[in-house]
């Protein structure tokens, strides 16, 4: 069954904000591609007092996330169908969550592809604007060639603390980790995720 898609998926206008989809002053956390929507359907179950945003630039994407969710388990969930990039900041007003989460990015393995990727410092600063201080982004990447990029794209942005110790691969901090589909295929494939933990200064 397909969730009530009214309910879910917003729409956001020119100068709308995403932050005001909630009303009720709940902290607000962001997941940047839902994918097949496991986090975002079962994550907020556990953090009921908590608002969550799953932001997805695809439709077929959402439309897979939908069949997940449901109004009377997932009523601290919305949807909004956008790319993140750098313009993030004309979406959520000033640090305006508490918290992000982005599970296997696009790797954009090809050289002459890596300026699409997501983490980089413009986008990393505009992140950094949107969240409130001490608020965390959690990553993981079974792409080792993009763990190392994201680990010195952060080190190189003065708004990033690093909270994992001195490894990548660990499980360390995470907190009640969701194993999504990419991760669950490319774990069967020999490829394990590396994950990393940062926080706004
Ligand atoms: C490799 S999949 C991972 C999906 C999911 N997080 C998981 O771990 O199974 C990447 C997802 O992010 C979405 N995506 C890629 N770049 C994005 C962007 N800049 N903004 C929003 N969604 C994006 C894609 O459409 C896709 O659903």
């Amino acid at each position: 069954m397909i969730a009530d898609r009214d309910f879910f998926v917003k729409e956001l206008a020119e100068g709308d904000f995403a932050d005001d989809i909630f009303a009720d002053g709940q902290d607000l956390y962001l997941e940047i591609g839902s994918g097949k929507g496991e986090f975002i359907s079962r994550y907020p179950i556990s953090h009921p007092s908590w608002n969550f945003i799953g932001m997805e630039m695809s439709e077929k994407r959402i439309r897979v996330c939908l069949k997940k969710l449901s109004v009377e388990q997932n009523p601290n969930v919305r949807l909004i169908r956008k790319k993140a990039d750098a313009g993030i900041a004309q979406l959520f007003r000033p640090e305006s969550l508490s918290g992000v989460f982005i599970q296997h990015p696009d790797p954009w393995p090809k050289r002459r592809h890596h300026r699409r990727r997501l983490i980089q410092q413009d986008f990393l600063t505009a992140l950094a604007g949107i969240m409130k201080p001490e608020a965390r982004v959690q990553i993981s990447t079974d792409h080792t060639d993009y763990a190392a990029w994201i680990v010195a794209e952060f080190a190189q942005n003065p708004h990033f603390l690093c909270l994992q110790d001195n490894t990548i691969q660990g499980h360390g901090n995470l907190d009640e980790h969701v194993v999504t589909w990419f991760e669950e295929e490319q774990r069967r494939q020999g490829y394990p995720p590396n994950f990393m933990l940062y926080k706004r200064i």
